[in-house]
This record gives C-alpha cells, structure tokens and sequence, in this order.
C-alpha cells in the first residue's frame, strides 16, 4: 500500500505541477472576477447617486425652522462687500447664517439640495430680512453654480411679491444683483459665509 502510494505520488508528480498551476491560474481568475464584479457593482449601484437627486426644487417647506439649523457664521455691523444690500449699511444689524444639517462644500461645491438662510435683525425692529439660497443644479444657474436665490417673509415661508409671483429665481433675480455680487464669492462655490 504504502510503496504503491509513492509509486502514484512518482508517476504523477509532473502532474501535479502542471495541476498547482491551474489552480494558482484560476485563483488568479477569481481574484480578477472578484475584483471586476465589485467594480461594476460600484457603476451600477451608485447608492450615493440615488440618494443625490440631480435637481432639488425647493418650497416654502425646506426653510421651516431655519433659525433652528446650524449657525455656522454671525456678522455685525457694516460689511464693505455688502454695500447696501442685506442691510449691510446699517451698523447695528446683525446677519445670521444658517446651513441646513450643516452642509459643507465636497470637492469644492456644495451638494444638490443644500439650503442655507441668512437672517439680518437689529435691535430697533426696524430691519428683518430672511434671503435664502438653495443648490438647485441641473444647469439651472450656470454662471453661479446652479444657486437658486429667494427672498423669504418673517414666517421663513418664500416671499410673494405684489402680484402674488414667489420671489425667487436665478440669473435674473433681484435684476441680476444676487448673481453679480454673489460672484465675487466663486472661489467657495458662491458662499461668502462658509
Ligand atoms: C452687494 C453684494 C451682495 C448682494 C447684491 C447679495 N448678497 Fe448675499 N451676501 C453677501 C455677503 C457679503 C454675504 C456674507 C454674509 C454677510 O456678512 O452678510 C452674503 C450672504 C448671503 C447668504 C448666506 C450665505 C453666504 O453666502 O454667506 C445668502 C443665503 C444670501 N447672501 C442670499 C442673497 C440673495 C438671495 C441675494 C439677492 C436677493 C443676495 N444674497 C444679494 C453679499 C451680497
């Protein structure tokens, strides 16, 4: 039994070689596989882009309770970038910036969907202004990253104006003055605040 067995062993020892070989080789082919199928899983599945819509169209409802989002900058008085708007010439107003979950910038620009609210008071009352903007995307806004600019009333609902249009819009909005200032912003994606 036991001669016989090295005889077999003997006689098909090349054999083996040439079997280690096609096992090695095929193991090489279901790393290769593997590999292969996690990558096209990846391109097919894109979880992250399901999640991601490609266009985010915002209503009064997704400024709801802003003043309860993350605070993520608080300004004072006079800002020379702001000139006149968002009360900027009135040294007693404070500007409140609000990033809804607290959104960051990823690779450079801030995800479809973002919503940021900055609330200008002072103490006299006399000012109270809620200006949102919102990553809208799909091309809406090339010139200034696809923002969409809106004014919003006291309740954090979107502004109407006389005859009842919600104030909102891109390029165009406020006769290009959101745009054109916001610009100036390009290098963080149109944001001044974060
Ligand atoms: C003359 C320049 C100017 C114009 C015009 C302007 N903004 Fe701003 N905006 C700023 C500056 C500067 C800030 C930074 C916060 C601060 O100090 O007030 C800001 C901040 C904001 C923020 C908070 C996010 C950020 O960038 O920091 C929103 C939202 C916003 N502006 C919306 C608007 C909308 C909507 C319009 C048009 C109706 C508009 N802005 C027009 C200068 C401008």
């Amino acid at each position: 039994m036991g001669l016989d067995g090295i005889k077999v062993y003997l006689i098909n020892k090349p054999k083996l070689k040439s079997m280690t070989k096609k096992v090695t080789l095929s193991l090489l082919a279901i790393v290769f596989a593997t590999a292969a199928s996690i990558q096209s899983c990846k391109k097919d599945d894109k979880p992250a882009d399901k999640t991601t819509p490609t266009e985010f169209i915002a209503d009064s409802t997704s400024f709801a309770n802003f003043s309860n989002w993350s605070l993520d900058k608080t300004n004072f008085g006079p800002s020379p970038s702001l000139d006149v708007a968002h009360a900027g010439n009135d040294s007693t107003v404070t500007r409140k910036v609000y990033f809804k979950n607290g959104q960051a910038r990823v690779n450079g620009a801030y995800p479809v969907g973002t919503i940021c609210v900055k609330h200008s008071t002072n103490p006299a009352g006399t000012v109270n202004e809620i200006v949102g903007m919102v990553k809208r995307g799909n091309g809406f806004n090339p010139t200034t990253g696809d923002w969409e600019w809106f004014m919003l009333d006291a309740n954090g609902k979107i502004a109407k104006d006389m005859s009842g249009m919600e104030m909102r819009g891109g390029a165009s909005m406020m006769n290009g003055m959101c745009n054109g200032c916001h610009g100036k912003a390009s290098s963080k994606d149109f944001t001044f605040s974060k």
